[in-house]
Parts: structure tokens; sequence; C-alpha cells
């Protein structure tokens, strides 16, 4: 028997610090290709400029790699979907441009993919069967959002950071704590050394709205001042009890937050998506609390890559609703 007829389409995601590409079967990933920039780590965070050229230097290089994995030819590619916003522009255009490259040169259709539409659509990549309606908590370096998603590609944004995302906030309590950047995942590790019953607290911030809302500056803040106030020795001696101490405070008001969602909606499951939500200890306070209603992709789809760009493209074209790329740093949704 014939297989019938495939859909493939190339994702491609260059919003930020990663390049990548994927290649999707209908809505099944054949082959996902993530390159992470390592040149940022020197300087605190990613340099515009430096990322551009380095997109520039690998696009090609991930993209060959995921039609070769995956046996397929450029020219067999049904659609291209490529991230357009929001992001840094010169990282955009490098991811735009090949995108439009292919469209030109073979045909295909293309469509722009808004970069958390690609986290959202994330959660599809392993829960096939995950349907609206279902909340879905943006939790990443740049964005920390809560989405009622009541049909894929229409969203109803809940509430928003004021100030810092929680990735970032992460990374800037790293940075103060001595790790390099991306933070995320060394405040993570170094929480699980602490010693038991410290009792070392950072406040959560309530904002005075009725629905959901998150800050984490004043967080930040909070852990700056009470390093400062302890000094060099002490803080060498309890990094592990500031990162668990600081770690329940994001996770805390993350889940203050969803569990507001989730009454004010009345829609009991949540995705929660985006880098941060790699963290264990979020994972297992999302599960406590929501249980099998707490859906989660793998790290390797949490974190920037091109499967979920891809996905998102696909529930595009299935609507009819491909857009020429246009980018824009700031478009959220
Ligand atoms: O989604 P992502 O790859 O990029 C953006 O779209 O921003 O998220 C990157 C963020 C970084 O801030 C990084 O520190 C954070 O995700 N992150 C983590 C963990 N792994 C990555 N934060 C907390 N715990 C982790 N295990
Ligand atoms: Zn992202």
């Amino acid at each position: 028997m014939s297989n019938p007829r495939r859909m493939i389409t190339l994702g491609i995601e260059t919003s930020c610090d990663e390049t990548a590409a994927a290649l999707l079967d209908g809505p099944s990933v054949l082959a996902s290709e993530i390159y992470t920039q390592q040149t940022h780590a020197a300087y605190g965070g990613v340099v515009p400029e430096m990322a551009s050229r380095a997109h520039l230097k690998k696009i090609g290089v991930v993209c060959r790699a995921v039609y070769d994995r995956a046996g397929i030819r450029p020219q067999q590619t049904d659609l291209v979907a490529v991230t357009d916003s929001p992001g840094l522009a010169g990282a955009l255009l490098v991811g735009i441009g090949f995108g439009l490259g292919m469209h030109t040169g073979y045909g295909m259709p293309i469509t722009g993919v808004n970069h958390l539409d690609g986290h959202i659509h994330s959660a599809l990549l392993e829960h096939p069967d995950l349907s609206p309606p279902f909340l879905s908590l943006v939790v990443s370096g740049g964005h920390t959002a809560l989405y009622a998603v009541r049909n894929m590609g229409r969203y109803e944004c809940l509430g928003k950071t004021v100030d810092d995302a929680a990735g970032e906030a992460f990374d800037k309590v790293g940075k103060l704590l001595g790790f390099s950047y991306p933070a995320g995942r060394a405040i993570e590790e170094e929480a699980a050394r602490a010693r038991p019953g410290g009792g070392l607290k950072f406040p959560i911030a309530r904002l005075s709205t009725s629905g959901p809302g998150f800050s984490f500056s004043g967080l930040k803040t909070a852990v700056r001042y009470f390093i400062q106030s302890k000094g060099a020795a002490y803080v060498n001696d309890h990094r592990p009890e500031i990162c668990h101490a600081f770690q329940e405070a994001v996770v805390g008001s993350l889940l203050l937050n969803s569990r507001t969602a989730a009454g004010q909606t009345g829609i009991g499951r949540i995705a929660v998506v985006g880098g941060v939500a790699c963290n264990g200890r979020l994972r297992r306070a999302f599960g406590d609390a929501f249980g099998a209603n707490a859906i989660f992709p793998s790290p390797n789809y949490c974190t920037d890559n091109a499967a979920m760009i891809a996905r998102a493209g696909f529930e595009c074209f299935k609507r009819n609703e491909l857009r020429r790329p246009s980018m824009d740093p700031v478009g959220g949704i």
C-alpha cells in the first residue's frame, strides 16, 4: 500500500540566540535541530549584532541537517513557517530571508509565525490529543503571560508580566550570584543543594488587579539587597539557600496566578511552555496542583525550537490563514 500524501512543513526559528530548523510530516516531527549560540555567555546576555551573524553562519547548516535526517529534499517541502515576531530585528531577518529564499526558489507557500504562538503550539507536539479549551502559561526569558486558549490561533491574554519575565529574573539573579548566562538551570541545580529548614523567603509580588498578573523585578531587587547586606562570605556559604528561596518565590507566583486563572475561567487544564518550563521544581508544583491536567513539553521543546514554529504554521495552513512574514520585533499576541 502506498503512503498517503505527506504534508511537509519546514519550521525556522531565529528570533534570539537559537538557530533552529525542524521538519514535520503533518503534525508529527520528522527532525528537529537546534544550535544554541555560546558567544553571549561572556557578555551576561544576548548581544544582538553577534546573534545575527551567528544565525547567518548556522541557518543553512541546521536546515541541511533536518533534510538529511528526514531523507527529504528541500523541493519536497509543502510549507515554510518562519518566526517573524517578536524578537531581535537582525536575528529575525536571517530566518525570514532564508524562508523567503525557499519560497521564491521553490514556490511553496510561506507563513510568518508569532514566536509566542509557537510556544503555545509546543504543547501539542507530544500531546496530539490536546485541544482547546486549555490555559497556556508561557514562561521564557523574554515573556511571562497566561492565555486562555479557546481555539488554536485565538487567545485571550489573562495577564502578563508588568516588568521582567520569569526567565529574565533567573538570569539576572544568576548574574548576581556569579552564574553565567543563561542561569536558569544552574540556579535549579544549586537550589537542589539547599539545606532544609533555613527559613529564608523572598516576597511574591501580588498585583492589585482582580485577575492574574506577574512582576519579578521587585524579587530581583530583594535578592540584590539581601546579597549586599549579607556580604560575600555569607553568600558563598549560602548560595544554595538563596537560589532555593528565589526559585520558590518564582514558582509560587506562577502557581498562584495560574490557580487564579483556572478559577476565573473555569478551565482546569494548563500547558506550561517556554524555557522556564524545563524547571523541575516548577513541574512538580504544577503536577501537585493540577495533576494530569498540567501538561509540559519535553525540555527540548520548552526552550526555543523550530518544531513548535512548524506546528503553529501547520495549524495556520489547516485554517487557511497563511500570512506573508512581516518582521516585527515587538509583536505580541
Ligand atoms: O524559551 P527560551 O529558550 O527563550 C525565550 O524565548 O526567551 O527560554 C530561555 C529562558 C532563560 O531565561 C533560561 O534561564 C530559562 O529559560 N531556563 C530555566 C531553566 N532552563 C532554562 N529557568 C529555570 N529553570 C530551568 N531549568
Ligand atoms: Zn522563546
